[in-house]
């Protein structure tokens, strides 16, 4: 088969880019450790209210380091606990997981947005800089209650 000398070029370029894309992506997989949101740590959902890591619903718990948790549930069709307060410009760390299906977890007006798989507890860390009454919903079909589930987070002025 005769493939002018230019078509040539162009072919192998096209090739050494896609394998460049590709050993990018496999590289910063390995090197920054990538892999799906959070740190994938596992829970049983059926006994997510008796596991102690979610011992603490409710009740934010200020860790060593300053940093506040909030550990938080979601179940058809709301959020264990509904309501929760933080003071405003300190790390909050969440921790939440599902006891039953895939919810969502957004706090609108803040770049906090995670999904909760049953399976799985998603964590991550913010700074509420803010304070005020903020709005907690739940972004991931679940079922016929989907567009009642909400919750709130109040940030409280720190002072
Ligand atoms: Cu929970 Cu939608």
């Amino acid at each position: 088969m005769n493939i002018d000398f230019y078509e040539r070029i162009w072919m192998w370029a096209a090739g050494v880019i896609i394998a460049v894309f590709i050993a990018v992506i496999g590289l910063s997989t390995v090197a920054y450790g990538l892999h799906p949101p959070s740190h994938v740590e596992t829970i049983e959902p059926s006994k997510v209210f008796t596991d102690p890591r979610f011992s603490k619903l409710g009740q934010p718990v200020e860790l060593p380091d300053g940093t506040i948790e909030v550990q938080m549930a979601a179940l058809m069709f709301s959020f264990a606990p509904n309501e929760v307060r933080v003071p405003a410009g300190r790390r909050v760390r969440f921790r939440l997981t599902s006891a039953d299906v895939t919810h969502g977890f957004m706090i609108s007006g803040t770049n906090a947005n995670t999904m909760l798989v049953p399976g799985y507890i998603s964590q991550f860390t913010t700074v509420f800089t803010r304070p005020g009454d903020y709005l907690i919903v739940c972004h991931e079909f679940c079922g016929n209650g989907h567009h009642i589930m909400s919750g709130r987070l109040i940030v409280e002025d720190a002072k």
